[in-house]
């Protein structure tokens, strides 16, 4: 299949550049696109035929349910039945990086919820996001726009390189501002769950609800073979070809000097080794695969590049890669969360 990409001007209108875009989704075809958090690989999500091709494009496990993505919060309410928490989060956090998982109504079909019973609803704040779905006229089903197991696509060219061919169109918006996926959460009696850490943090959340509580796979592996709450948390995710060792900090002093001694001690040995460190390390730590994201309090930043920084290892020739986290506060979450399924829980304390 020809893949058409679509550079968006964005000092002129945007409707009239996503238009045939809409289109294309609202016959059954499939456009990727940018939002806040990362590029999403839309589907029709009332058309079973669409889910379909979705999960074939990008290898996905039919069991691992899509995101349904609304123009406006009450949209919600024509596919699922929404509730006081809901609007609440709404409120507080919508359009944004956020999606609520609800129980769906008839007209979402199940292959578009991997036959669960609930659906997850999201409402992008990205201008082009929601002028496509605007254009489409329908709800957008749409995972992150990458093969499956692959890190999110955090720029257009990330897209390119998993779909071109296999899909209508894809939509050039630049890089994404978070580049981490939205927090999912799950309402309750009382409060929400998290399902996935995101932009939207735990500590936004507190604000709103009394009780905000972790699902247990966000720092921890799951090894009692309980269903996770969200199907795809249980996947290997974002992970290079090699092999992924995530420093922590077991609280000693001087972590830092530590850190640096030993990451120069593999480099001295092993020139190719890969790293992700802070920019702080720079004069310590050199060589070919290292790679810095950032002032070491500088989450956001840490979020926008690791993605990339992941993809960029697949073109190196590094044996094995030594990634420092973040703290685990604020959108440090979602940072850590995502380093511990890229190196498939293999932590380092040091
Ligand atoms: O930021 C995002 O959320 C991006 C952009 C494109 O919007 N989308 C995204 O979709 O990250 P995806 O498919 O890569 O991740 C969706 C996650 C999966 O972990 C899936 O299991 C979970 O959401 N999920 C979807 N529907 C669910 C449901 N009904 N109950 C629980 N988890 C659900
Ligand atoms: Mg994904």
């Amino acid at each position: 299949m020809q893949t058409e990409i679509i550079k968006i001007d964005f000092s002129r209108p945007l409707a009239p550049q996503v238009e045939a875009c809409g289109k294309i989704l609202a016959r059954g075809g499939l456009v990727a696109f940018p939002t806040e958090t990362v590029y999403g690989l839309g589907g029709n999500a009332l058309d079973e035929g669409a889910a379909k091709k979705i999960y074939a494009a990008k290898g996905r496990p039919s069991d691992n349910p899509l995101i349904i993505h609304i123009a406006k919060p009450e949209d919600a309410e024509k596919y699922c039945h929404t509730s006081e928490a809901y609007y609440k989060i709404a409120e507080a956090f919508m359009p944004g990086p956020i999606t609520v998982v609800l129980p769906k109504k008839d007209n979402i079909p199940a292959s578009v919820t991997g036959g669960l019973s609930t659906v997850a609803v999201r409402c992008p704040a990205h201008p082009v996001a929601r002028a496509l779905i605007d254009a489409a006229g329908v709800p957008v089903a749409a995972p992150s726009a990458n093969t499956s197991g692959r890190p999110s696509p955090t720029a257009a060219e990330h897209v390119i390189d998993d779909l071109c061919g296999k899909i209508e169109a894809i939509i050039d918006g630049g890089e994404a501002e978070i580049g981490l996926e939205s927090t999912i959460v799950l309402p309750r009696e009382g409060g929400v769950t998290v399902l996935r850490p995101g932009g939207i943090t735990c500590e936004m959340l507190m604000e709103v609800f009394e009780s905000v509580t972790l699902d247990g796979g966000i720092t921890k592996k799951n090894e009692s073979g309980a269903a996770p709450l969200a199907p795809g948390m249980k996947y290997r995710h974002y992970a290079p070809v090699a092999t992924v060792f995530l420093i922590k900090d077991a609280g000693n002093a001087d972590f830092d000097g530590r850190v640096t001694r030993f990451l120069a001690r593999k480099l001295d040995r092993e020139p190719r080794t890969g790293v992700i460190c802070f920019d702080e390390y720079r004069e310590a730590v050199n060589g070919k695969n290292v790679f810095y994201f950032g002032k070491k309090a500088d989450d956001e930043e840490h979020a926008k590049r690791l993605f990339d920084i992941l993809r960029k290892f697949d073109k190196t020739d590094a044996p094995e890669i030594y990634a420092t986290a973040s703290d685990t506060r604020g959108v440090g979450l979602a940072i850590y969360n995502r380093m511990l399924k890229a190196s498939g829980f293999n932590i380092l304390e040091i």
